[in-house]
């Protein structure tokens, strides 16, 4: 499926019957990631994954790429989905960022959050400054400049040499344009810690054991933040978590989408 959003087509899926859970892909890797949490949960919800602009099937965008305009793009794939109710969103690293940012456009959208392998803050002048190198890097040199330095951070020294292959095959399935657009509107992307206190609904907050570029510290500092949440540790994953321990990550979903559900039946006055 597609949607076009400012005159360029991104690819989504849209699989499943049921409350509409959506995930939002890492950087720079795509929709693909999220397939051992679509085969599980694809029973018992419709589940929604896509390419950001310049990554995976999606062409690059024509308009500079941020996080209003990754938040924009997902709304129209909403619409174009036909989910209008609100959704539980599930967003990794990158995916968390942009979540941020959806929240504070469109709230009503939202009925949960997980927040996995992400972080709050915003970027340092350093990590700034080293995300432009790259980006100008990766426009002359391709995405393996990316794979080549990413991919020892993503995963644990324990992966196993087919997750890292796949996981690179999808970094090289990323446009240059897609790459360094995501870098520059990650360098620009606001603090957003001061959301974390508007959070009114359920949050799980995911971390990864042996995750290096967003350490399961972050992922506490934030958890302790968001009035409410949960947080839960994934042994044995590096930042992606969802791919390197699908087992662990789906049970952790699993488990926070059965208490919202409960949580909800036991208020009888909200909202489903
Ligand atoms: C990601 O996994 O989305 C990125 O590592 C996030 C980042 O570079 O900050």
């Amino acid at each position: 499926m597609q949607v076009e959003v400012n005159g360029r087509p991104v690819v989504y899926h849209a699989e499943g019957i049921g409350e509409p859970l959506v995930f939002i892909h890492a950087f720079p890797l795509n929709g693909e990631m999220w397939r051992p949490q679509i085969a599980e949960l694809v029973e018992d919800y419709k589940t929604i994954t896509f390419d950001l602009p310049g990554f995976g099937d999606s062409p690059p965008a024509k308009e500079t790429s941020s996080m209003e305009s990754y938040a924009s793009t997902i709304a129209a794939i909403l619409d174009d989905a036909n989910v209008r109710q609100p959704a539980v969103f599930v967003g990794l690293s990158m995916g968390g960022y942009i979540l941020f940012e959806f929240f504070r456009r469109f709230p009503e959208r939202v009925r949960g959050l997980v927040l996995a392998n992400t972080r709050a803050q915003p970027d340092t002048e350093e990590s700034k400054q080293e995300r432009e190198r790259t980006a100008r890097r990766v426009l002359q040199d391709g995405p393996g400049v990316v794979a080549e330095s990413m991919l020892p951070k993503l995963l644990s020294p324990e992966a196993s040499d087919d997750l890292r292959a796949q996981v690179r095959s999808m970094i090289m399935a990323a446009s240059p344009e897609g790459i360094a657009g995501a870098l520059r509107a990650m360098a620009d992307r606001p603090d957003s810690q001061p959301t974390l206190a508007d959070f009114n609904l359920p949050v799980l907050v995911i971390a990864g054991e042996q995750d290096g570029i967003t350490p399961p510290a972050d992922a506490e500092a934030m958890a302790d933040e968001i009035a409410g949440s949960s947080l839960e540790v994934i042994e044995g994953a590096g930042h992606l978590s969802n791919l390197e321990q699908p087992h662990a990550f789906n049970a952790a979903l699993r488990r926070y989408l059965d208490d919202l559900e409960e949580d909800e039946r036991n208020a009888p006055n909200q909202p489903i």
